[in-house]
């Protein structure tokens, strides 16, 4: 039996068709206006809010216990709804046409003063309003982030039932997997000094799925990685996992783009058009100097190598000499740049990793550049056309390693993009990048590491170069990129025991190694494992690009602060003795 009357509305729901009625609201105070003889509250949950009067003509003890009423204070609330005076009708609230007259109040619980405003508009620092998670998680703009999550989970899960996927739980407690980032480990009471790690990803399982014949699996699941946090990365996350067997790239493209379309129709109202582009992670490179790729805008990268192979310029000649790029692009209408922020950019080209900028601006009866001692004007203005600028750009040239130059124009392009505001809002530029290289040298390392992961396989017209020029051969792997965000990641696997093992084999891991970290794949493999591919999307990344936020904290519950801690609970945090002794562990 309830102490208090229960709703019979919610706070987001009475109009002008209820005028009239008895009704009880509840929820907490968001704003309360003591006009001296009348209190008026904007009564709020998470459908809304709803104007309440009190007044002693309606009722004295009502009129009383309002008046004690505080910001946050839980109330329940009987009354009459009635019509509002034409001009005190608050357009902007749905709810803005009615009153409720307040006849019984109850004060269901008090509140502290909250460190901030429960408002949308707050200027309080991120860590604040962390620490407070409960509530700025009242805010309404943070609740519409987290509907719109919900709403993602429902299209994402009717999705893959409609087409045949089959939800499976995977291990939360589990044995290292290779995806790169340090792995989350866990402690074995019962296992003295053995671990579990926490999944990277369910990547293993899922491929033993295929191989136990499930055909189509999903799951909406939990990821650790212990690596650098930035806006989009969290020591948690939350991937949509998928794996197919039998499927090829277009599967997964075509099963990927449903999911998308579907997404964008239910949650923005918007039309996806399909088939994706495409392009290979060179030529993404090459154009844009990124594999994820902002294609809202255009300042595209050329290849200046050519007309300079030549060059009076030893930095140009010797580059291109010693196998490198020399490369650019043109910005519009900028040539009247000043000495002060070319320097400015020259700083960011050479904290970037850079030699140095080279720099030209295209004048109406010259081109200025900044290496005209060294540099014929015949040249720059070859430079100039490669780079496809006009009278009045400004050309920007990076000369380097094909990897570290075509990085660094592909930063600067976007630090241009941004200066300038060429970044249209409202475009949904889904890009495709496919062709990955397999495998890349890790300095720190010596050796290769898989680029993906090592159960991604080779292209078949490659496999051959596995063993000549192991670092030319590309694999089957492809990135979903969403306005320059990677918003999924995945690939078609090695099916086979034997090409899994030289995979392993390439990438340092000796059979020992393999069959103490891997062995169970490998085994897996041994009794009939389908062809099979997948892919994994990053579900906290497309919410915040559904949303409009900048930062996936904004559509994650609770999550962590940049240095992966939780600030209201404050963990990590130190544990008993007993614990630690029970885990026999010391810390040093
Ligand atoms: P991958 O490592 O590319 O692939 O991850 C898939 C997608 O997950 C998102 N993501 C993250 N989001 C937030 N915080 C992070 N720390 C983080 N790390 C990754 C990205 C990324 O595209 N097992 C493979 C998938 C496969 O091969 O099927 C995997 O995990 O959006």
């Amino acid at each position: 039996m309830s102490t208090y009357k229960k709703r019979t509305h919610t706070c987001g729901e009475l109009r002008k068709q209820d005028i009239g009625k008895t009704v009880t609201l509840t929820g907490w105070i968001d704003v309360r206006r003591d006009l001296g003889g009348v209190v008026f509250i904007d009564l709020r949950d998470r459908y809304g809010k709803t104007q309440v009067v009190f007044a002693p003509q309606h009722n004295q003890q009502a009129y009383d216990v309002a008046q004690g009423l505080r910001s946050e204070y839980v109330i329940s609330v009987t009354g009459n709804v009635e019509g509002r005076p034409a001009d005190t009708e608050n357009p902007d609230l749905p709810t803005g046409e009615i009153d409720v007259v307040g006849k019984e109040l109850a004060i269901l619980n008090k509140s502290e003063t909250p460190p901030f405003p429960i408002e949308d508009e707050i200027d309080v620092s991120e860590d604040l309003r962390l620490k407070y998670r409960y509530l700025d998680l009242r805010r309404s703009a943070v609740q519409k982030n987290l509907l719109i999550r919900h709403c993602a989970y429902q299209v994402t899960r009717s999705y893959f039932d409609r087409n045949g996927f089959i939800e499976i739980e995977t291990p939360i407690l589990m044995k290292s997997t290779p995806e790169g980032a340090r792995d989350y480990l866990v402690p074995s009471r019962i296992h003295r000094g053995k671990f579990y790690a926490l999944p990277q990803s369910p990547q293993t399982y899922k491929q033993i799925l295929m191989v136990s014949g499930f055909d189509r699996y999903f799951q909406i699941v939990k990821c650790f990685r212990d690596e650098d946090l930035r806006a989009d990365r969290q020591p948690e996350f939350t991937q949509i996992d998928v794996e197919m067997s039998f499927a090829d790239e277009d599967d997964v493209f075509r099963t990927t783009e449903g999911l998308i379309a579907e997404l964008w129709k239910e949650i923005l109202g918007i039309e996806i058009a399909r088939p994706f582009r495409r392009l290979t992670y060179k030529d993404a490179m090459e154009l844009y100097g990124t594999d994820k790729p902002d294609t809202r805008f255009a300042l595209h990268i050329a290849d200046c190598s050519s007309v300079v192979a030549n060059s009076g310029f030893r930095v140009f000649s010797d580059t291109v000499r010693k196998g490198g790029v020399v490369a650019g692009f043109a910005v519009p209408a900028l040539s009247n740049y000043t000495r002060n922020q070319l320097d400015g950019l020259t700083d960011l080209a050479k904290s970037l990793g850079a030699g140095g900028l080279v720099y030209f601006k295209h004048h109406s009866d010259r081109i200025e550049s900044s290496v005209d001692k060294f540099v014929s004007p015949d040249e720059v203005k070859a430079i100039a056309q490669k780079i496809g600028s006009k009278n009045g750009d400004l050309g920007l040239i990076i000369s380097g390693t094909w990897q570290k130059a075509l990085t660094i124009l592909g930063t600067l392009r976007l630090e241009m993009a941004s200066r300038l505001d060429l970044i249209p809002e409202g475009h949904w530029n889904f890009l495709w990048i496919t062709d990955f290289p397999l495998l890349e040298f890790s300095e720190d390392d010596k050796r290769f590491v898989a680029v993906h992961h090592p159960f991604t396989s080779p292209k078949p017209e490659d496999v051959p170069l596995l063993d000549a020029d192991a670092a030319t051969a590309r694999a089957r792997a492809y990135d979903l990129v969403l306005n320059g965000n990677e918003i999924a990641g995945g690939s078609i696997r090695i099916h086979s025991s034997e090409l899994q093992s030289k995979m392993f084999g390439l990438l340092g891991i000796g059979p020992e190694e393999a069959k103490q970290k891997f062995g169970f794949l490998l085994d897996a493999f041994k009794y009939g494992a389908p062809p099979h591919g997948g892919i994994a999307y990053g579900f906290d990344r497309i919410v915040m690009l559904l949303t409009g936020q900048k930062s996936i904290r904004d559509v994650i519950a609770f999550p962590k602060t940049s240095s992966a801690m939780s600030l209201m609970d404050d963990s990590p945090s130190t544990v008993d003795k007993k614990q630690l002794d029970e885990l026999h562990i010391r810390i040093l």
